[in-house]
């Protein structure tokens, strides 16, 4: 966690500085994958927006020119595919499986693209989800991703304990919705994060308010935001409020996300693009 509230990103606890002992089940990438930085997107309860702030998130860092990727994690509820209207199905050979690339070049991997029919339920237990989390990660040829977003399943649960623990997570990002529950919800996640020493980059509060189109006023529908304290109460920032849209609902369904408009996440994603620069400096 970066733990001091101000407005830079802290990657220190991520990959390759000297956590060996926590990093017993990593697994490698396919040896085609040269992925730069991962950053996964969860959410304590399903519902508040996790795969619309993932993908608006990668749509944003792909509007800077870098090479993104989204692996989702969501194997019971996976809906990245949809919302970049991808229908195709990804393609193997014996080397591995090539993900899907959306209309703008964003690199997917999905268990509905594997799905022969993606509305078939996925009912598997937790170890086999999780395997398939894992697997979307070392059997996929990501070839040069500087940005991989993981959508995450919901909560703190097995599958997300698997990718924490397999996966080289640089830093996580929490969405919560502004309602009474989100503080516990937070703080779980916020542990969970702790416990597994990954940074926290910050909150993103969805569905914050709506701004009605008649008279410009706002309306907080899902009751006052108790975000700023929260974040507070963490050391953590608030990286976004996004209002309650009917643009990004409609986006999504039409598998059109990758022509959402707006600027939430411009200055974070700025922020990001300062951290890869640094990172190739070094190199
Ligand atoms: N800010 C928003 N404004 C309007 N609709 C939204 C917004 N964020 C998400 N949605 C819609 O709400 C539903 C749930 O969002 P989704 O991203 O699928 O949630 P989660 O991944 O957390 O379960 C989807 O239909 C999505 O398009
Ligand atoms: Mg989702």
């Amino acid at each position: 966690m970066n733990g001091n509230g101000n407005q830079s990103y802290s990657w220190e606890k991520g990959r390759g500085n000297g956590e060996e002992s926590k990093n017993d089940f990593r697994e490698n990438p396919h040896e085609l994958s040269n992925i730069k930085k991962v950053i996964a997107v969860m959410s304590g309860k399903g519902g508040v927006g996790k795969s619309a702030v993932t993908s608006m998130l990668a749509v944003t860092m792909k509007r800077l020119g870098y090479n993104v990727a989204i692996l989702d994690a969501d194997v019971t509820g996976p809906s990245i595919p949809k919302a970049f209207g991808i229908k195709e199905k990804a393609t193997g050979s014996e080397f591995g499986i090539f993900p899907q690339k959306s209309k703008t070049g964003i690199r997917i991997m999905s268990i509905n693209l594997l799905l022969e029919n993606d509305t078939d339920p996925v009912i598997w237990r937790g170890p086999l989800l999780g395997n398939t989390v894992k697997q979307f990660w070392t059997d996929v040829i990501w070839g040069d991703v500087d940005f991989m977003f993981i959508d995450m399943p919901p909560g703190t649960g097995d599958v997300a304990l698997t990718v924490f623990q397999s996966l080289p997570i640089d830093g996580i990002i929490i969405v919560t919705s502004p309602q009474q529950l989100v503080s516990m919800i937070v703080s779980k996640a916020v542990k969970m994060a702790e416990m597994m020493n990954i940074p926290v980059l910050g909150l993103v509060e969805n569905m914050s308010y709506f701004k009605c189109p008649d008279n410009d006023k706002e309306y907080k529908v899902f009751g006052e935001s108790h975000i700023d304290e929260i974040a507070e109460k963490h050391g953590l920032k608030v990286l976004a409020n996004i209002p309650i849209d009917p643009k990004i609902s409609a986006a999504c369904d039409a598998g059109m996300i990758e022509l959402f408009d707006g600027n939430w996440f411009d200055s974070f994603a700025e922020g990001l693009a300062s951290q890869i620069c640094e990172l190739e400096e070094k190199q």
